[in-house]
């Protein structure tokens, strides 16, 4: 097949959070099952920086800018990239969404719709490229007009859009649909409107051939109202259309065999020698060295979904145990100001690093003991999935894809040897406090934790099932069009 990936980051040229993984890890799996995947992403500053190799293929125009088609590889793969190159909005300091002091760009309406456009171009061959898409696979809100502007087409490519996380709708005013010249007719209720705004991730919602989200949890869960940001009963109507596939991730970049970023690599045989990942890292940011004390950390972005009230609250409880903290993140300036406030009161048992490190992320998933993710809500999360694959035990809430990966310890399942983490009773304080606390107790029985571990390493979330899962979404969106 045919199939054109439209998304706003990819790993490693431009990345803010999992979807940059996934839009990387996705393709290259479809590829190697010789499916021919095509990625079309802006070409931002930074990402052009990281490039040599680039060629013009085509030229296009919207909104009165020329754009060029730039096609590239993704480092270190065989998996083709076309780059949207329209200077006037992309080729800016700071990351795909936000301005270097952390606002929104103001015009992200125009630039993330002239992505849309192009990417139409493209699935309609207008651009003599000599490929015909079968189909356009687009992700989150971003790429979510696609569905919307070929579904006026009666030749048109199959559409699948994928929501990796619903909190983020790309609503603009009504005013915003009239400036961008988009077709009268999307603006109902059925189409793109939502109470009287412009909703881009309407548009992916109501007019893909099919839907689908990053875990089977999740796609039950958005369908109610706690979950569903006022889009349930949509997602509800199109119950039979949508689906849950866990994300996969890349074996090969989150391998603690043969991750370079770390100071001692380590598998399943060789596990001992993890601990001389926390002796480092404790070196590193001046923690108390001690091979014994528990570690434990959090690798995020800094914002309500993540949990960080729960993990605020609970730090006054947390602090009276036996172990440390690190945390790697950048977001919400309160969120910032509240570790680093932690750090400097507690130096020799709690790191804070604020900021984005690709590197120091590798090498707390080997260094710590234990992964704290305790998500409000979490489409998929794939930092629990890398915890699992480097022996560090994840401290999960029972939501949405973590639901899915971790199988909470509990005696049965710890005799059973299927225990991969602890999963919290409820998203509070309390349970987190809890949850912490029984994870230290078995913490300190050496043969019990050894064999978590080794449970946990021993999980397979490589794209090879979800990769095949796609593939059968796609053949079904494709029948659906015929
Ligand atoms: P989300 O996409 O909601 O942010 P995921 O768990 O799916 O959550 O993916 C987050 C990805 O971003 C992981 O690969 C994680 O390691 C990475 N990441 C998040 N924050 C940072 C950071 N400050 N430095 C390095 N990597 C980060
Ligand atoms: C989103 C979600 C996260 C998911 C990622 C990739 O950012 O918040 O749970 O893992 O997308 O699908």
């Amino acid at each position: 097949m045919n199939v054109l990936f439209v998304t706003s980051e990819v790993y490693p040229l431009i990345k803010t959070g999992g979807l940059a993984d996934v839009s990387a890890s996705l393709p290259r799996a479809l590829l190697q099952q010789n499916q021919d995947v095509r990625i079309l992403v802006p070409a931002y500053q930074s990402l052009l920086a990281k490039l040599d190799k680039v060629r013009e293929i085509a030229q296009t125009q919207h909104y009165g800018y020329t754009v060029r088609i730039l096609q590239t590889t993704l480092p270190s793969t065989r998996v083709k990239v076309l780059l949207v190159d329209c200077p006037a909005l992309f080729d800016r300091p700071g990351n795909p969404y936000l301005d270097s002091t952390g606002v929104e760009w103001h015009d992200n309406a125009l630039r993330f719709a002239l992505l849309c456009q192009v990417a139409v171009d493209v699935a309609l061959n207008r651009l003599a490229f000599d490929w015909a898409v079968d189909v356009v696979h687009c992700n989150d809100w971003q790429s979510a007009l696609v569905p919307a502007l070929l579904s006026r087409f009666e030749q048109r490519p199959a559409t699948v859009f994928t929501i990796h996380n619903l909190a983020y709708q790309g609503l603009y005013p009504k005013q915003t649909f009239i400036n961008l010249g988009l077709p009268a007719e999307l603006w109902t209720m059925h189409g793109v409107e939502y109470h009287d705004y412009f909703s881009f991730i309407k548009g992916g919602l109501n007019y893909a051939d099919r839907l689908n989200t990053v875990s089977p949890q999740y796609a039950a869960e958005i369908q109610t109202e706690q979950f569903g940001f006022g889009l349930q009963d949509l997602l509800l109507h199109r119950s039979s259309e949508l689906s849950g596939i866990l994300n996969g991730i890349d074996t090969e970049v989150w391998n603690p065999g043969r991750d370079t970023y770390l100071h001692q690599k380590y598998n399943t045989r060789s596990l001992d020698k993890k601990v001389l990942n926390k002796l480092a890292l404790q070196k590193q940011f001046a923690l108390t060295e001690d091979s014994e004390v528990p570690l434990i950390g959090l690798i995020s972005r800094l914002v309500e979904q993540k949990g960080l009230d729960l993990i605020l609250d609970s730090m006054p409880e947390l602090l009276k145990m036996p172990l440390q903290l690190i945390f790697l993140g950048s977001g919400e300036a309160l969120y910032q100001a509240e570790l680093k406030k932690l750090a400097l009161a507690h130096p020799d048992s709690v790191a804070v690093h604020i900021g984005y490190d690709e590197a120091l992320s590798h090498q707390m998933e080997a260094a710590c003991d234990l992964y704290l993710m305790p998500s409000l809500f979490e489409p998929c999360g794939l930092n629990q999935l890398y915890s699992l694959r480097y022996g560090t035990i994840p401290l999960v809430t029972a939501v949405g894809g973590l639901a899915d990966s971790v199988v909470s310890y509990t005696d049965e399942s710890r005799a059973n040897h299927t225990a991969t983490g602890f999963v919290l009773n409820s998203a509070s304080a309390a349970s987190l406090v809890e949850a912490v606390a029984l994870a230290l107790e078995v913490y300190a029985q050496k043969e019990t934790w050894r064999q978590l571990q080794l449970n946990a390493m021993q999980q397979d979330f490589s794209w090879q099932a979800s990769s095949q899962e796609y593939l059968r979404l796609y053949q079904q969106a494709v029948l659906d069009t015929e």
